[in-house]
């Protein structure tokens, strides 16, 4: 049977919907694809000029067809997928929409949990990365089993006593970034259909985990300036048994909530009463915007019950993947999971970290961050607050680099993110937070980008698309 251009046209945007071919690329040359299906290049090319027409691509003088941002390829691929029996399929879904959407050469991704790759060291890491690599040569060097290896374990521990908080060595094991600190840490806390307290908004990673490990969230609601309330989860251990408390004590994702540092003791000692494990995860914690670094719950922990979590992701290599558990008595179990899951943690990326603490620039890079990363949000909370409706209320968190967005109940975010998409800017809608739909209202801001004219308009374009979609008009800001 002959091929038509229109079979041609139809297979590439069906490549292109599968991400075959991403958003920049070229596709094939009009010659190239003549070959491969044997048809004439006359025949391509009204194959390329029908994908140009429907939107798919776009032709470059001289130089070929890309693909183009398409705002249907999201909406098909959402209509496209295989229906999700659960909720929380649907959650992971658009945590999946929202982060591949971000990353896709995406112009303004204000929805990213990333900060801006600008902000690191990479040339320091990149000279330790060399140093390490030079100097390691016996091949064990390059295997270093749980818990991890000791001269980045002892920087660890040196960290925490210069807060006065003791950390023995031996409770420390390094993981691949904070994430497997948190889901290792559960996994050894919990049998499969146990209740686990998590936060309500939570980070979605608390909420795939838990699905994971086929937990039963006990949700507590966390406020977007005091975090956790002490009451709810004081309710929540009397009325279930909980085997594990999930918690964030600075800079909560998403809302940027700090506890208070009065109600720090009185969480760890009710968590203890009911002898509930505490996981806190505190990978924001470096990046206040204060004097000093606000104490973990770990700080208040007299029985060795809290298991802190911390990373490097957020602070000063995203991509090396290196993070770690503070794990209290649990350490030796933890080790030993970790071991037969994900074995080990990529040695060169410990050995270089720890060569580039040990240099000394760390503190001098994390002053500048925090300096750096409080004046962009002062000014993306200056201009949000000038072009926002009257009725939204913006979070001003003391550190870290998102602010969260509640918005008047009939708005659901879910449809300003698609709205945007054809812009190229993204947000994280409050549906990834929870998985009733509580949140719909609000949505999460990543403001670690350097507020230039195009961070501006991206702003402006949030502001616009949200009163097209829901009549409230901005002030757009110059
Ligand atoms: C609250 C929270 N915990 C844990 C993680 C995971 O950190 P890592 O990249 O070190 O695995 C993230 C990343 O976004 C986070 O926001």
């Amino acid at each position: 049977m002959q091929v038509r251009y229109q079979d041609i046209a139809c297979w590439i945007e069906t490549q292109i919907q599968q991400r075959v071919w991403q958003v920049g690329e070229r596709i094939p040359s009009v010659r190239e694809m003549s070959r491969l299906q044997h048809v004439s290049p006359m025949t391509v090319m009204r194959a390329y000029e029908q994908l140009e027409a429907d939107g798919w691509v776009e032709a470059r003088p001289r130089s070929g067809f890309f693909v183009r941002p398409h705002y249907n390829q999201l909406a098909d691929n959402i209509l496209a997928r295989p229906q999700a029996d659960s909720q929380w399929l649907n959650t992971h879904q658009d945590v999946f929409d929202v982060i591949s959407a971000s990353h896709q050469g995406t112009r303004y991704p204000f929805g990213s949990a990333f900060p801006d790759p600008q902000l690191f060291p990479m040339q320091a890491l990149g000279r330790a990365m060399a140093r390490v690599l030079r100097q390691s040569s016996h091949p064990d060097h390059f295997t270093i089993l749980p818990p991890g290896d000791m001269g980045l374990r002892r920087l660890i521990a040196q960290r925490y006593l210069r807060q006065g908080i003791k950390v023995g060595i031996d409770e420390i094991i390094i993981t691949n970034g904070a994430i497997e600190a948190l889901s290792l840490s559960l996994a050894a806390l919990t049998q499969p259909g146990d209740k686990v307290i998590i936060e309500a908004p939570a980070f979605y990673g608390v909420l795939q985990t838990l699905e994971r490990l086929q937990l039963e969230p006990i949700a507590v609601s966390v406020d977007p300036d005091t975090g956790i309330d002490i009451n709810e989860l004081e309710r929540a251990l009397a009325s279930h048994q909980v085997s594990a408390c999930w918690l964030m004590s600075n800079f909560h994702n998403p809302t940027g909530a700090s506890i208070p540092d009065i109600d720090r003791p009185r969480i760890v000692s009710l968590l203890a009463a009911y002898q509930v494990p505490l996981i806190e995860d505190d990978v924001y914690g470096e990046l206040y915007f204060s004097s000093s670094r606000p104490m973990p719950l770990k700080a208040h922990d007299t029985q060795g019950g809290v298991l802190h979590c911390g990373s490097f992701s957020k602070q000063l290599a995203p991509g090396f993947r290196v993070g770690w558990i503070a794990a209290g008595c649990y350490a030796m179990q933890i080790e030993k999971r970790q071991s037969v899951s994900s074995l080990a943690v990529g040695a060169p990326n410990q050995l270089a970290i720890a060569d580039y603490l040990k240099q000394g620039g760390y503190d001098a890079h994390l002053r500048r961050l925090r300096e750096t990363l409080s004046a962009r949000q002062n000014r993306v909370l200056t201009q949000l607050n000038a072009i926002l409706p009257a009725s939204t209320w913006i979070s001003a968190p003391k550190g870290g680099y998102f602010l969260w967005v509640i918005l008047d109940k009939k708005v659901d975010t879910r449809e300003l993110f698609h709205a945007l998409r054809p812009f190229g800017v993204t947000i994280a809608p409050g549906a990834l937070f929870a998985t009733d739909g509580r949140f719909n209202h609000c949505f999460r801001l990543n403001i670690s980008t350097e507020h230039n004219d195009a961070v501006c308009d991206g702003l402006n374009q949030i502001a616009r698309s949200l009163s097209s979609l829901f009549a409230a008009p901005p002030v757009p800001v110059k």
